[in-house]
């Protein structure tokens, strides 16, 4: 099979991006090793930035999000009793975010491939990535029980943390920043309705706990755990107590409880994989970067690089310059190591470490008094959680 771009992942960075190439008019062909069921239910963050809303909505993919996405115009940060709101529009001249799950942009922009899209081939596992520093880069990859070759002009690895386009990038040519954080989020998905109408980020003694929604009907909760947490230690009551004891606030705020309907464990990590290149092979979302959670910043990235490799390709298509496909790793790392520092910071601020010391608790809190007393620092939260510019 041949094509002008191998993707290798449908998440949302190779989905997207297979978008964004049908709509210039250049062809592509999505791998993915794992079934549409798998791909559509697999629980991830819910936040988009505004600029990722209007890259869907311009791609042709937003009509159920504008239907059922949430605008929310800010979030509560709570700490030692004292609640704050944070004021997107006011702070950043009008921005806001949109709580859409992951799972549903999934679902969108799968359905519009299904509909007028390439191949989109489920159950593909890329084996390798070939040839990516001469003019034709392949894919070799297993399908129905048989290996195949997908040769292409250019290779786009969005095949996640745990994918294989990142091994086709020589370890002498690669630089990679990484830390692990000594704690998890344990994530929980509840049918009742959230206890707050905008998103509240908590940070307790005990711990760091988050308050997010997917629906008017459906909330969803994390807390701060060990990093080697069995989500099936906890029971739903306890989870409950938990959430409720971090939470708390000095006035009559109360935490609804229901139905815990999915319970898991996330692992925190920062990670950049420099360069974001190689030849004819570029990597794009999770395949070249994660961040811990707390800023949501992880689905954003993934828009950020798969827009910013669709505007080059198209550049390069339509002057005959390939300017800009030489400025893709650069111009995607300035943006990811905003997200990094922004969600390094967050993290930090907000999560208490197991040997965290006096010294620490306090500096903490008051680098959260600062953000509530200092519009300028106020906004630099609201600036970075609402969105970098992309490109
Ligand atoms: N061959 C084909 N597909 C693969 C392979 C492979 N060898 N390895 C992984 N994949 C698929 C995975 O099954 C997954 O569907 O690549 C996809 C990668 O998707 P994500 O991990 O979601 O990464 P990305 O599209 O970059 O989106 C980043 O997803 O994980 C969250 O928090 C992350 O919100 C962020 C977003
Ligand atoms: C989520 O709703 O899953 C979510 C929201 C905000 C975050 C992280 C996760 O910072």
């Amino acid at each position: 099979m041949r094509t002008t771009v191998g993707i290798i992942g449908a998440g949302p960075a190779g989905l997207l991006l297979a978008r964004l190439l049908h709509g210039a008019g250049i062809g592509s062909v999505v791998l993915e090793s794992r079934d549409r069921a798998y791909v559509e239910q697999r629980q991830r963050a819910g936040i988009l930035e505004q600029g990722t809303a209007d890259v869907l909505r311009a791609a042709g993919a937003g009509e159920r999000m504008d239907r059922q996405g949430l605008r929310h115009d800010g979030i509560e940060l709570r700490f030692a009793g004292r609640r704050h709101r944070v004021d997107f529009p006011g702070l950043t001249g009008g921005r806001s975010v949109t709580v859409y799950a992951q799972t549903e942009v999934c679902k969108d922009l799968i359905a519009l491939q299904a509909e007028e899209g390439g191949p989109l081939l489920f159950g593909a596992e890329a084996l390798a990535v070939e040839g990516a520093t001469g003019d034709r880069p392949s894919v070799r990859y297993r399908h129905e029980g048989r290996e195949s070759v997908l040769e292409c002009d250019y290779v786009v690895g969005c095949d996640g943390f745990r994918g294989v386009a990142r091994e086709a990038v020589p370890a002498a040519l690669a630089r990679v920043h990484e830390r692990t954080y000594p704690f998890g989020w344990l994530g929980v998905l509840a049918d009742v309705p959230p206890s707050h109408d905008e998103l509240v980020y908590a940070r307790h003694d005990r711990g760091f706990a988050l308050l997010s929604m997917r629906s008017p009907a459906v909330s969803r909760l994390y807390l701060q755990v060990p990093a080697d947490t069995d989500a099936r230690s906890w029971t739903d009551e306890a989870v409950w107590d938990e959430l409720a004891r971090r939470l708390e606030t000095d006035d009559d705020w109360s935490l609804a409880r229901g139905p815990i309907t999915r319970k898991s464990v996330t692992p925190m990590r920062s990670y950049v994989h420099e360069p974001m290149r190689h030849g004819r092979l570029f990597l794009a979302g999770d395949a070249a970067h994660i961040v811990p959670p707390t800023g949501a910043k992880g689905l954003n990235l993934a828009v950020g690089d798969v827009v910013t490799f669709a505007r080059a390709l198209t550049h390069r298509r339509e002057t005959g310059s390939a300017e800009l496909l030489d400025a893709y790793s650069a111009t995607c790392l300035r943006r990811v190591w905003q997200a990094e520092r922004f969600s390094y910071d967050l993290t930090t601020m907000l999560h208490r470490a197991p040997d965290a010391t006096p010294f620490e608790d306090r500096l903490q809190l008051a680098r959260l008094d600062r953000i509530t007393t200092s519009r300028a620092a106020e906004a630099d939260l609201a600036e970075a959680y609402t969105g970098f510019p992309v490109g």
